[in-house]
């Protein structure tokens, strides 16, 4: 696997000892590069370190699996839509935005690749959302248009279709921080601003009918 973006190179690490994966770490800046190497050889496992950004750093083929994780979601886009043809190249994909992950879900979309899995965990009332990928294109699931009426499937690609069709409580209580985040920035606006910010007041809109699906869905 590759892990692009690693930093410490924690994931990288444990990528190693726990599933003994052969693992590529790239960072497209030297200096944590070099921590993966000190904590690589504190646990006494064996990474291959790679400078540079993005897939940039990847054979065509090379690897099963590409995990980006900790970066924003506009990021994560953006390297997507750098790389060329050796895109096609690697069959699995695993993501976790800490921002945006609408925009990263469009571009997966566009790219052609289909979001399999989602999930979001919480620790320490931080919401941290998952991904995983696959090449294919993305059919709407017929469960959604029953459980949303009015929401349409493009809308439903930028929330996260899968995790719409999660009841699981932490998804509900992830997609109300959403809201909360999106009203509380409402409120700081001026009331003119707020009357001319179509945008959002139609997010708010759309936020407030999911969790009222999503909370009967739950039921
Ligand atoms: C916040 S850290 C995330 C570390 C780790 N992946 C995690 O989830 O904890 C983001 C890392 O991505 C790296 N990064 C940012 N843009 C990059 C790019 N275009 N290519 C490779 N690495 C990049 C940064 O240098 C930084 O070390």
């Amino acid at each position: 696997m590759a892990d692009i973006g690693s930093d410490h190179g924690f994931l990288a690490v444990e990528a190693v000892r726990q599933r003994n994966c052969s693992v590529v770490a790239s960072d497209i800046v030297a200096g944590p590069l070099s921590q993966t190497r000190a904590w690589a050889a504190r646990r006494g496992v064996k990474i291959d370190l790679r400078q540079g950004d993005g897939l940039a750093v990847l054979r065509p083929g090379e690897v099963h699996t590409v995990v980006m994780a900790g970066m924003g979601g506009d990021t994560m886009a953006q390297i997507l839509n750098r790389s060329g043809a050796a895109l096609t190249t690697f069959p699995h994909w695993i993501f976790q935005p800490m921002t945006r992950p609408e925009t990263l879900r469009e571009c997966l979309c566009q790219r052609g690749l289909r979001v399999s899995r989602e999930w979001v965990v919480e620790e320490e009332e931080r919401f941290y959302v998952f991904l995983t990928a696959h090449w294919g294109s993305s059919i709407p699931d017929p469960r959604l248009r029953y459980h949303y009426p009015g929401l349409s499937y493009e809308q439903a690609l930028r929330l996260g279709p899968k995790l719409l069709l999660n009841p699981a409580l932490v998804v509900q209580r992830y997609f109300a921080q959403r809201l909360r985040r999106l009203e509380t920035f409402a409120a700081s606006l001026p009331q003119n601003l707020w009357r001319q910010n179509h945008q959002l007041q139609n997010d708010i809109r759309i936020w407030k009918q999911v969790m009222l699906c999503h909370s009967q869905f739950n039921e």
